[in-house]
């Protein structure tokens, strides 16, 4: 079972070293490690924002599992996840995502669509997508772009 929440000031460290994980850095668009100073202001920017929603997504224990990142435009959101290195290939990508847009339905009226944009190499994330009920899109440029339709009934 995965629970999700909104990040809090006590998350920063956590996301800081998942995003400077190896392999994230790798299937990241930006491939630099971020300065902890740098993260610090970004996260204390990424909480006050209100077209960012930043998700920590938990096990049944409490302890965490990764984040799910939404940048909202209009109706539309972009999507991004990171699994805390040790959590990775135990199948939670899925729910983790599934969860995640049901937060953001939570917090955001009318989102049509939920999008991923993907390196061609990163293939557990295309994957993970899929099974989360994403679609193949037209590309951008070198990734590969997934999309979810938002069903959801928002009257
Ligand atoms: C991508 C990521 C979110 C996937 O999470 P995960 O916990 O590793 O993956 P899961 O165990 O949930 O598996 C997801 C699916 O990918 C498949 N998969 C896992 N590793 C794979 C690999 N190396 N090659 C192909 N498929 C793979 C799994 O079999 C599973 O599919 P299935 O359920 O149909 O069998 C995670 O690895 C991660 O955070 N990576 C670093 C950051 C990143 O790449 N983020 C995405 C940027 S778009």
């Amino acid at each position: 079972m995965v629970k999700v929440r909104e990040a809090s000031p006590e998350d920063c460290l956590d996301i800081y070293r998942w995003r400077n994980d190896e392999v994230t850095r790798q299937m990241s668009q930006t491939t630099d490690k971020v300065a902890r100073k740098e993260h610090e202001e970004w996260f204390a920017a990424s909480l006050k924002n209100r077209r960012r929603l930043l998700v920590i997504c938990e096990d049944e224990c409490g302890d965490k599992i990764g984040i799910v990142h939404f940048e909202v435009k209009g109706n539309r959101a972009l999507i991004s996840i990171n699994i805390a290195p040790h959590q990775r290939g135990r199948g939670l990508a899925r729910a983790c995502i599934t969860e995640g847009i049901a937060l953001l339905n939570s917090r955001f009226e009318n989102i049509h669509v939920v999008k991923a944009e993907i390196k061609p190499e990163n293939t557990a994330s295309q994957q993970a997508f899929l099974n989360a009920n994403f679609c193949p899109a037209k590309h951008a440029e070198a990734l590969l772009c997934f999309e979810y339709s938002n069903t959801v009934d928002t009257q």
